[in-house]
This record gives C-alpha cells, structure tokens and sequence, in this order.
C-alpha cells in the first residue's frame, strides 16, 4: 500500500482525460456517476475539460502513485469564458448531443438529460456576483485521494495562482445536498452568501480579512 502524499502540480494537456475522468466519477453530488450517463464524457464536457483547453493555467492536478487523481479548475473571469464557450465549445457539443425528443428523454436518466440540456441552455452568472466576484471554480478528487489534506492544497495553490492572475474575487455554487463538501468550503474559510436552493460562496481577494492570503 502506497502512503506518500500526493503532488500538487500544474495541468499538462496529456491529463485531460483524467480530468473527464475524475469529473464523472465524483459527478453524483460527490459520488460515482458513470452509470448515469450514457458517455461518460458528458459531465466532463460541461465541468472540468473546457477549463483545460481554454484556462490551463488555472487547472492544478492532485497526482499519487496511481496517477492523476484530483483537479481544481477555474475560469479567472466567468462572463469572458461564458462568451468564449458559447463561440467555440458548445456549438460542436450541441451537434453531437442534440436535444431529445420527448420518448428518446423518457429513456434518459436525469443527470443525462440535464447535462444536454446545460450544453443547449449553459448556466449564465449573475451581474452582481460577476462584478464582484469574477472567477469561479470546480473542485473534485477520487475517494482514494480524500480527506488527506489534497482539496486544502489544491484551493491553496488555485488561489496563490487567481491573486497572481489579477482576480479580485473568486465565487461557486455546491448542491444543497453535497453537505460534505459545504462543510469542507466553510472550513477552508469560505464565505458563504444567503441562497435557498443552493450554497453560494464567495471570498474577496481585495479584503485583508480573507482566507488563503
Ligand atoms: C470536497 C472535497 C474537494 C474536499 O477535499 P478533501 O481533500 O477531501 O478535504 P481536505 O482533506 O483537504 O480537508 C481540508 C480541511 O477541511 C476539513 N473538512 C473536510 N471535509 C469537511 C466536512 N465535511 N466538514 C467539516 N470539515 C471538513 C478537513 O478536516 C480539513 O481540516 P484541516 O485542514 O483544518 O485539518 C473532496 O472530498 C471531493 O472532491 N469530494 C468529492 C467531489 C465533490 O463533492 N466536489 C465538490 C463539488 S462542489
């Protein structure tokens, strides 16, 4: 059994399949989603592999023995990315998950009809959490890379990279059921914003009260 710790260290784009990887196997608010979806490559699509073709430098890979086994991924200004995905990575999705008609989405799961439909209609951000807080982020590891210390690192070695970048703010949504994931955000000194069917955090790189500094 192998206990050394994992490195932390900078996206190569040969890892991109581990990102589409480890994106569906934590896909399932935190658990194993491949058998949710038809292609497994579908959450990733929306979730970790944009981030890698068109924001390496914001994507950090936790890596043991058994390989690439956790990212954190982000995008430094979201309205930018929005615009640059809507230009030149969903129009290929969109022609090769086309949305369903009504009796082929009644044989689909709903995490696979879902994620079609965020490649037709993609999630837009705000006005006042763009302004403020213009980066986001997504942050998954495999079990076997867990409760180790490795989601500290990797949000520790994000943020160093945002401030470094230039970002004033850095914001993200987690399911109202990934409480195990909420629990880790607040004690990684996140701030989280007053929402009902989901939490919202947020931290403020111009406050000298803020975490990771
Ligand atoms: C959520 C996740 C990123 C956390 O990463 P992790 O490596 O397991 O967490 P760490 O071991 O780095 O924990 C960091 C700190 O948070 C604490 N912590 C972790 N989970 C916690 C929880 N649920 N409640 C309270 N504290 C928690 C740890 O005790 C540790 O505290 P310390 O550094 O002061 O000793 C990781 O478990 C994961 O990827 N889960 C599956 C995918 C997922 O849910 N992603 C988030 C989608 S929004």
């Amino acid at each position: 059994m192998d206990f050394e710790p994992a490195s932390i260290r900078a996206f190569r784009p040969d890892d991109l399949d581990d990102l589409y990887r480890i994106c569906v196997q934590t896909a399932d608010v935190g658990q194993d989603a491949t058998a949710l979806f038809s292609d497994p490559k579908l959450p990733g699509h929306i979730y970790a592999a944009p981030y890698g073709v068109f924001q390496p430098s914001l994507v950090i890979v936790a890596e043991d023995a058994s390989g690439v086994g956790g990212y954190v991924v982000a995008a430094l200004d979201s309205r930018a990315f929005e615009e640059r995905l809507e230009r030149d990575w969903w129009p290929a999705l969109r022609a090769r998950y086309p949305e369903p008609t009504p009796d082929l989405a009644a044989t689909m799961t709903r995490s696979q009809l879902s994620a079609i439909e965020r490649i037709h209609h993609p999630w837009h951000v705000s006005e006042d959490l763009a302004e403020r807080y213009p980066s986001h982020l997504h942050i998954n590891l495999v079990p076997r890379l867990q409760a180790k210390g490795n989601g500290r690192r990797l949000i520790t070695a994000l943020v160093t990279r945002l401030r470094e970048q230039g970002s004033t703010g850095l914001h993200f949504f987690v399911a109202q059921r990934n409480e195990r994931a909420v629990g880790f955000y607040r004690r990684v000194g996140f701030t989280e914003l007053p929402a009902t069917d989901v939490h919202i955090f947020v931290t403020d790189f111009a406050s000298p009260a803020t975490p990771h500094s």
